[in-house]
C-alpha cells in the first residue's frame, strides 16, 4: 500500500536526538522513517525544509467543561481540543470528577458520552476520586480494564480526601496497575490562613497566594510522598509549583522511589507577583504561582530530570466569572487557560536556548505517554505510533493574544508573551488539523485512547 503522506527534508526531534529524516505515514500511523523516502504517485508531500518535525504534545492535565468553583470551566471538549490542536497538542488527558456514590466505570461512561461527539483530537482520562466507600474502591480495577488506570486524589477543596482515604487508594493501586496522582496542598492551613485574612478584611488576589504560600504546598508534597512510601506505591504529583516539594521529589527519586512530578508552564513563566496586579484575579489557580526561588527550582528540576512532565492544568473561566472575586478572593473560580500555549511556550524556551528541543519532547510528549500507558500509540516519532505530528517553524515570531487563540475563553493570562518559533501545522493521525493559524480539524474526529495498566517500580521510566 502506498504511503499517503510524507514529511520531507525536516529535522525529526525525539526525546534523545535530532536528525534529518523523512517520515512516511500510512493508515494514520508512522510507517517509515528514513534518510530519504521517495513519494509514490498520490502521496501527499509536506516540505519541512528548515522546520522541525515533532511528536504532537500530550497534555497530561486538563479540565474541560468541569463543574467547579460555582460554574463550569469555559472550554468544552470541542473548544478545548480545538485549541489544543492549534497549539500542537494532539492528545489530552482530561479529568473526570467522580460523583459521590458513582462507580468508576460509570464516571468514565458519563464523561465519554459527552467527549466522544465533541473531541477534535484524541483524548484519554484520569479520574478525580471523591468516594471509595463500600465497594466503590474495587471498581477502580474495572476502570483500569476500561483503559483508565490513572486517578487523582485532592488533599484540598470541599471534596478532598482524608490522609486515610489517600493511603487506602495508594495501597489498592499497587495490585491493579493503577497510578495515583495527587493535588498536594495542606487544607487545614489553607483554611487557617483564609479565615485569618478574612477576619483582617484582606480580600485581594494577593491573599489567595498568601493563603496558599510555599509551605502549604511543600508540607503536603512531603506528606504525600511519605504516604506513598508507606504504602509502597508509585506516586504522581500534579501541578508541582514549589521548591520544598521539588526537593522532596528529588530526594525520593535519588533513593530509587518511583515519584513523578508534573509542573505547568504558568509556574515556569509567572511568579506570585502577578497577584499584585489589578487583574490579579485572572491568575488565580491552585496551587498559586510562587516566588522566584521556587520557579528556579522547577526549571532546575526539569533540566535534571526530576520533573517528568509539563502539563497545563487548563481550567479556564470567563472574565465575568473571575470578577465574582473582585472584592473577595474566595469567590474567584480557580483555574486558568493554557492548553494552546504549553508546547509553543516550551519550544520557544528551547529555541531561546534554555533547554533542548529533545527535553521539551520528553516532558510534553514521550514521558507522558510512558507514564500514563499510551506509549503503544502516542508520544514519539517512531514507526508504529499514531501520526500525531507537529511541523514547527523556529523562525516564526508569535505574540500571544486571546484574539489569536482558538478556545472559548475571553482572556488569557499569556496576553503579550513573545514566542520565538511557532507550530506551522498539526497533524492528528495523519489528518491536518491546524495550519498557519487556522483550525482545520473536525468536531468528533478525536478518539478515546485506552491506556494500558501502569506499573512503575523505579523513577526511571
Ligand atoms: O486552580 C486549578 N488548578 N483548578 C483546577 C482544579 C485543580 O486543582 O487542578
Ligand atoms: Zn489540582
Ligand atoms: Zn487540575
Amino acid at each position: 500500500m502506498a504511503l499517503e503522506l510524507v514529511f520531507k527534508n525536516g529535522r525529526v526531534v525525539t526525546d534523545s536526538a535530532i536528525f534529518k529524516a523523512d517520515v512516511g505515514v500510512r493508515g494514520g500511523k508512522i510507517a517509515e522513517i528514513a534518510a530519504r523516502i521517495r513519494p509514490e504517485a498520490g502521496t501527499r508531500v509536506v516540505d519541512c525544509a528548515g522546520k522541525l518535525v515533532l511528536p504532537g504534545a500530550i497534555d497530561a492535565h486538563t479540565h474541560l467543561a468541569m463543574p467547579f468553583g460555582g460554574t463550569i470551566s469555559t472550554d468544552d471538549y470541542e473548544t478545548g481540543t480545538r485549541s489544543a490542536a492549534c497549539g500542537g497538542t494532539t492528545t489530552v488527558f482530561d479529568f473526570i470528577l467522580q460523583d459521590f456514590g458513582e462507580t468508576f466505570p460509570d464516571s468514565i461512561k458519563r464523561r465519554n458520552d459527552i467527549a466522544a461527539p465533541q473531541a477534535c483530537v484524541d483524548y484519554s482520562f484520569h479520574i478525580g476520586v471523591k468516594d471509595v466507600s463500600g465497594k466503590l474502591l474495587y471498581t477502580m480495577e474495572d476502570a483500569v480494564k476500561a483503559g483508565v488506570p490513572s486517578f487523582k486524589v485532592f488533599m484540598v477543596y470541599d471534596f478532598g480526601v482524608t490522609d486515610g482515604v489517600f493511603y487506602e487508594v495508594l495501597d489498592h493501586s499497587k495490585s491493579i496497575g493503577a497510578l495515583i496522582g495527587v493535588h498536594a496542598e495542606n487544607n487545614d492551613l489553607v483554611n487557617y490562613f483564609t479565615n485569618k485574612f478574612v477576619a483582617e478584611k484582606k480580600f485581594g488576589a494577593w491573599y489567595h497566594y498568601l493563603s496558599r504560600p510555599e509551605a502549604v504546598e511543600g508540607e503536603a508534597d512531603v506528606r504525600a510522598i511519605n504516604l506513598a512510601k508507606a504504602a509502597g506505591a508509585p506516586l504522581y504529583i500534579v501541578h508541582l509549583a514549589n521548591k520544598q516539594g521539588m526537593d522532596a521529589v528529588t530526594a525520593a527519586r535519588d533513593e530509587g522511589f518511583p515519584v513523578f512530578a508534573e509542573t505547568c508552564p504558568q509556574y515556569l513563566y509567572f511568579t506570585s507577583d502577578v497577584y499584585k496586579r489589578p487583574d490579579g484575579r485572572n491568575f488565580v489557580c491552585s496551587p498559586p504561582m510562587k516566588g522566584r526561588a521556587s520557579q528556579k527550582a522547577l526549571w532546575e528540576g526539569i533540566l535534571r530530570g526530576d520533573i517528568s512532565t509539563v502539563a497545563t492544568d487548563h481550567c479556564p473561566f470567563l472574565k465575568k466569572e473571575k470578577d465574582w472575586g473582585k472584592a473577595d478572593f474566595r469567590k474567584i473560580p480557580n483555574g486558568c487557560a493554557g492548553i494552546e500555549n504549553m508546547y509553543p511556550y516550551m519550544l520557544s524556551e528551547a529555541n531561546k536556548g534554555r533547554l533542548s528541543y529533545s527535553k521539551v519532547v520528553e516532558v510534553c510528549a514521550t514521558n507522558v505517554a510512558k507514564i500514563f500507558g499510551i506509549a503503544h500509540r502516542k508520544g514519539a516519532i517512531e514507526v508504529g505510533r499514531d501520526a500525531d505530528i507537529v511541523v514547527y517553524d523556529p523562525k516564526l515570531r508569535f505574540t500571544i493574544t486571546n484574539k489569536k487563540m482558538h478556545g472559548a475563553t475571553d482572556h488569557t493570562i499569556w496576553e503579550g508573551a513573545e514566542l520565538k518559533g511557532y507550530p506551522e501545522q498539526t497533524w492528528s493521525r495523519g489528518r491536518l488539523v491546524f495550519q498557519d493559524g487556522k483550525f482545520l480539524g473536525e468536531k468528533g474526529a478525536g478518539e478515546f485512547v485506552a491506556a494500558k495498566p501502569i506499573k512503575l517500580t523505579t523513577p526511571d521510566l
